[in-house]
């Protein structure tokens, strides 16, 4: 798997934020070079440190407002955008009693074909659990899209999207009057252990090379709490921290390799520097003595039920 950033064609979509989500594969048949692609092996590969991490002190606030919405007779009817490969419902659909039907957006088709073949099965009292996939692009999202949502998720995705989406995607979920879980948005702070003098100049590269093309980065939470303040929306924040440590040598290695990445083409200044210190540290790596715990939060948005108290 590529882990270099692709460079953007004329007209291409902003790069991912996070370059170590970043695929070098074609798109299938060859088609939409523009929009960045997300591997799926890197998706895959991060799936156990995203659920280890996401923040379970946000399930009960949730479970009491989906317990409470009006219509709570029929199937919760969850949206997640941004779905990549599913892994946000193979994490929540566990979790959460009832039946339920799942829809699963992106804009990769290739990512929306693995997220259907992994689709979980039962909710957490074992009732069935069903899932349809949309593609299309969350800037262009509309309150109709999400007419009759009872949730509205997304994972590793708010720091991906420019201001203007976030304002786009926080009026269409406020506009369906449903909750919003948005997990594991990156918050701009990294610590590795043992400390390298190097690792704050890495850092802050990489954090600039976040906000690039006007990305959110790691002002995505900030923003969001704003957002969706300013649109009468009660936000919970929990932080959400991925640790990781000898047990994940594999994924610490590739978010290595993209972090480092992403920082040279930040400031390619510091290619040769920042070359041997990616050595250094994969060798360390390997041996299992690097610690890293990188630091995310999650959100839960609970708008003003659309018609009514709940
Ligand atoms: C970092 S990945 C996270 C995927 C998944 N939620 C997870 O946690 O594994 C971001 C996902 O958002 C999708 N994405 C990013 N911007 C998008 C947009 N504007 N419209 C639709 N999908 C988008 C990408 O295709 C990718 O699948």
């Amino acid at each position: 798997m590529s882990t270099s950033t692709t460079p953007p064609g004329p007209q291409a979509h902003p790069e991912p934020a996070d370059p170590a989500t970043l695929s070098a594969i074609p798109s299938p048949g060859g088609t939409e070079p523009e929009v960045p692609r997300y591997a799926p092996q890197w998706l895959q590969l991060r799936e156990p440190a995203d659920a280890a991490a996401r923040a379970h002190e946000l399930l009960d606030p949730l479970r009491i407002r989906l317990a409470n919405r009006s219509g709570r007779a029929t199937d919760l009817v969850v949206h997640d955008l941004g779905c990549g490969t599913g892994s946000m419902g193979r994490w929540l659909a566990p979790l959460v009693d009832g039946a339920q039907h799942w829809i699963l957006h992106d804009r990769d088709p290739y990512l929306l074909h693995f997220a259907t073949v992994g689709a979980p099965k039962a909710a957490a009292d074992g009732s069935r659990v069903t899932v349809t996939t949309q593609r299309g692009d969350i800037g262009r999202l509309t309150t109709d899209a999400l007419a009759g949502a009872s949730l509205v998720t997304a994972s590793a995705l708010l720091d991906v999207l420019t201001a203007d989406e976030m304002e786009t995607f926080a009026a269409a979920c406020v506009g369906a009057g449903c909750p919003a879980l948005l997990t594991l948005s990156v918050v701009g702070r990294v610590e590795l252990t043992p400390a390298h003098p190097m690792d704050q100049e890495i850092a802050d590269a990489f954090n600039a090379h976040q906000r690039r093309g006007g990305l959110l980065g790691p002002d995505a939470v900030r923003e969001a709490c704003e957002v969706f303040g300013r649109l009468g929306a009660n936000v919970l924040v929990q932080s959400s921290p991925w640790r990781l440590g000898a047990e994940q040598a594999e994924l610490t290695a590739e978010w290595l390799r993209g972090w480092v990445g992403a920082a040279v083409d930040q400031r390619p200044e510091l290619a040769e520097r920042a070359e041997t210190y990616l050595q250094d540290r994969l060798a360390d790596c390997a041996a299992g003595r690097v610690g890293v715990v990188v630091h995310h939060s999650d959100i839960l948005v609970l708008p003003r039920p659309a018609g009514g108290a709940g």
